[in-house]
């Protein structure tokens, strides 16, 4: 008989596929990342019958009915923002995060939400139903239509779906799940990438809502979300520092939706419960008139965020240390290099340590500016002053460039008390100053040190 199963080599960064195995991805160049993968030629064919359903048929765009498409809030208004305004019937979303992020937390909670309204079915493979059942009665989840099932075998799972025929399903999580016919162990990406198949399978046959959860380590080693993205309709991740209570849930992927929302939820004693203003949360307890610190406003989404970034520059007589957290290293590096040629501060053969409060990433550029005057305000050891904002990118010549979305951001600034703001002097819209607010325009970084610092540099 011949050969049915075929084997192509993944790559569990990036999911390509290649025939042939190689140490390194040929695709994104990560190193030792290929892993085999048996695919079923017969299970590859069972998906087309070869028999045209009327709503198979190619139709024109324009006839196409939108109206299909039904969402349900999950009644978890931050959760519902990243998706878009709910989750669309029919969907496989995936919720992927480090261990311990909160993941089960957040689905949990929406199933005592969801669950006074539609049946849920909540596959645990990590937890046991009593271990379950303690977490929901912390939450307060009482849902009447919450089942829980504590199976790891697919067909099992799917053979509960078809006699309980619940509306919703949650799978915690697809590393543990397996699907009988693939050798492979759980967790594996021939494993993973077969269930969630079936999965999606059943979820578009079936019209049911399905949320799979997936863990991801900091190298995204562990086989399984990275390679799942291009199947499913949804991506999130939930991030954060484990450290703090801090967490975001951001989409990479959203089929029905934009993927520009983040969602931004605090870990509590009773669950994840969600932040309606960051900005708040970030700036509490910030000091007052101390040097090396400043307030940069960054955009998530449609959402201003304010954070504080803290600079430490300390002399040393070895070779100068360089420590950033929340801003990308070779940003700051950049940011120090520009300060020093272009600010007039010798700031190389200092150590710096770069830090954003709250476990936040700034991955704008929009915060340039407030981090390098956090830089310069240490290094000269002089208070920006608690009142003062600063939004800006910051090129190499030293110049302050525009940034999209200022009055927004200027709104939002106003909005937490601050009197005034270092604004870049070319700005693409028409500003709208809100009250009691002072803009210090400024054309390039020695401007602004000496605006907000009243250092002499030469320019
Ligand atoms: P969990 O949802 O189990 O994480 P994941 O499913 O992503 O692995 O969250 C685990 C962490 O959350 C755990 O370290 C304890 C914390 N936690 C709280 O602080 N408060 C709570 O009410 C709950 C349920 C968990
Ligand atoms: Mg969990």
């Amino acid at each position: 008989m011949a050969n049915r199963q075929k084997t192509v080599y993944c790559c569990t960064e990036c999911g390509s596929e290649t025939p042939n195995w190689a140490g390194k991805c040929p695709s994104c160049g990560a190193w030792n990342t290929l892993q085999e993968v048996k695919i079923d030629s017969r299970a590859a064919k069972r998906v087309g019958s070869g028999r045209i359903l009327p709503a198979q048929r190619p139709r024109r765009i324009s006839e196409l009915d939108t109206s299909a498409e039904i969402r349900f809030p999950t009644g978890i208004s931050e959760f519902d923002r990243v998706l878009g305004g709910g989750a669309v019937v029919g969907s496989l979303i995936l919720v992927g995060g480090a261990p311990g992020i909160g993941k089960s937390t957040l689905l949990l909670q929406m199933c005592g939400l969801v669950g006074r309204e539609k049946s849920i079915l909540y596959v645990t493979g990590e937890e046991s139903e009593r271990q379950l059942k303690l977490r929901a009665v912390r939450l307060g989840v009482d849902g009447a239509e919450v089942y829980v099932l504590a199976e790891t075998d697919l067909d099992h799972i799917l053979a509960c779906v078809d006699e309980l025929r619940p509306d919703v399903m949650i799978i915690d999580s697809i590393q543990t799940v397996s699907d009988g016919e693939t050798a492979s162990a759980p967790g594996s990406i021939s494993q993973v990438r077969e269930c969630t198949m079936r999965i999606m399978r059943a979820t578009k046959e079936k019209g049911l809502t399905v949320f799979v959860v997936g863990h991801i380590n900091k190298e995204g080693s562990i086989a399984g979300p990275k390679v799942l993205e291009h199947m499913v309709d949804c991506v999130l991740y939930f991030e954060g520092e484990r450290n703090t209570s801090f967490r975001i849930l951001r989409a990479v992927k959203n089929r029905f939706g934009s993927t520009n929302e983040i969602g931004v939820f605090e870990m509590t004693e009773t669950g994840l419960s969600c932040v309606e203003n960051p900005s708040e949360m970030l700036l509490a307890g910030r000091p007052e008139n101390s040097p090396g610190t400043c307030v940069a406003c960054v955009v998530e989404g449609t959402r201003p965020i304010l954070a504080e970034v803290q600079a430490l520059i300390t002399p040393t007589n070895y070779n100068g240390a360089r420590r950033s957290n929340g801003i990308d290293y070779n940003r700051s590096a950049m940011l120090l290099a520009v300060i020093e040629k272009r600010g007039g501060l010798p700031v190389s053969n200092c150590d710096a340590y770069i830090n954003v409060i709250g476990g936040l990433t700034l991955d704008e550029p929009a915060a340039d500016l407030a981090t390098a005057l956090a830089i310069a305000s240490s290094y000269l050891d002089r208070p920006l002053g608690a009142d003062l904002a600063a939004i800006g990118e910051i090129g190499l010549s030293g110049e302050i460039r525009s940034v999209s979305m200022i009055n927004h951001r200027l709104t939002e600034i106003s909005r937490l008390g601050f009197r005034r703001c270092v604004i870049p002097s070319h700005v693409r819209d028409e500003l709208r100053v809100p009250e009691g607010l002072e803009l210090i325009p400024v054309r390039n970084i020695a401007e602004a040190v000496r605006a907000v610092l009243g250092k002499k540099s030469e320019s």
